[in-house]
């Protein structure tokens, strides 16, 4: 009987010229379904790792993906938008670089009856109709990983008082607002610990190492006790100022990151960062699967998040379990 119904399957695939799917029900001819995607940018090694993991779901999905790059600039997004509408794909995928002002190219999309998946990052709207679903992380959960990381990191060494810089992601995007917002409700009402200063890398390297340079400068290594850096790309870079100015990230200063990219997490093994809040890239999967079941005129699931990890010198770093992307 089994093999009955695989060599069905097989003459289908065979004879239809079809894409071979995860979910074996629905067979589409490959590229007959035509994915719009907008990525935001390509300001790390995480935003690197979310575009391959979009283009090869699609392959496995056999969707085609019409994909265009924002440059990190909200009207060349909207631009592209506008495009996959004009080209009638059949659903539109988007990261959006902020949070604000969505709505109008939305409501084009929505009137011309194409659906909207939001990828990794949200929208500020009061017409949720404008969106169908969202998969991404729930960056404020991230947030609070940071701050419970620190607290249990205060106790563990006995600290007093420590002083807090912060350099954070784009502003008013989705990760830094709600990685902030997180971290703060964790620390805020705790004496020992006070922000000094928070400014925005805009989650690129090159910024990461500006923002920690002009910090040492203000305040001094022996004025900082803790690094919060919204990702990983902004804290290597501050990690190669500190190190240029003497000071030794992970003991003079903790480091506290953001995703787990692979050379993140070898600076963690080395003692050069002390936590990192896992923040995976691998959402395409997630995506196609929704594409696939609104293809199929199922309901979809209205928020997904990935589960995420903490990796800290609190852990058994030798564990293979703690590898970056
Ligand atoms: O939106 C996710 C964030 O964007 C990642 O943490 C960061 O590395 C990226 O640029």
């Amino acid at each position: 009987m089994r093999k009955i119904v695989c060599l069905t399957l097989a003459l289908l695939v065979i004879l239809g010229g079809c894409a071979k799917t995860p979910e074996t029900e629905t067979q589409v001819q490959p590229g007959s379904v035509v994915v719009g995607f907008s990525q935001l940018g390509a300001e790390s090694s995480w935003r690197m790792a979310n575009t391959a993991s979009m283009e090869s779901a699609a392959k496995n999905y056999g969707f085609a993906l019409m994909m265009e790059n924002a440059n990190q600039k909200q009207e060349l997004q909207i631009r592209s938008i506008r495009s996959f509408i004009a080209s009638r794909v059949d659903v539109i995928v988007f990261s959006p670089i902020v949070e604000t002002n969505w709505d109008n190219v939305l409501r084009e999309a929505k009137q011309a009856g194409i659906p909207v998946i939001l990828m990794d990052r949200m929208i500020e709207t009061t017409d949720d109709s404008l969106f169908t679903a969202y998969v991404g992380a729930d960056f404020y959960a991230e947030g609070r990983r940071a701050g419970e990381y620190l607290v249990r990191k205060a106790d563990a060494l006995g600290a007093d008082h420590l002083n807090i810089v912060e350099i954070s992601g784009t502003i008013d995007s989705t990760p830094m607002r709600d990685r902030q917002r997180g971290f703060m409700d964790v620390i805020g009402g705790d004496p020992r610990f006070t922000v000094i200063e928070s400014i925005s890398g805009d989650f690129l390297r090159s910024k990461g190492e500006e923002c920690m340079t002009d910090l040492l400068a203000r305040f001094g290594a022996d004025g900082i006790d803790v690094l919060y850096s919204h990702n990983d790309s902004m804290t290597l870079g501050a990690l190669d100022v500190m190190e240029k100015a003497g000071v030794r990230p992970g003991r003079d200063i903790l480091v506290i990151s953001v995703d787990g990219e692979a050379e993140a997490v070898r600076a963690l093994k080395d003692g050069r960062i002390n936590c990192i809040v896992q923040c995976t890239p691998a959402l395409g999967g997630s995506v196609m699967a929704l594409v696939q079941g609104l293809v199929n005129n199922r309901s979809i699931p209205r928020v997904s998040h990935p589960v995420e990890a903490v990796f800290s010198d609190f852990d058994d770093l030798t564990d293979p379990s703690v590898e970056g992307f």
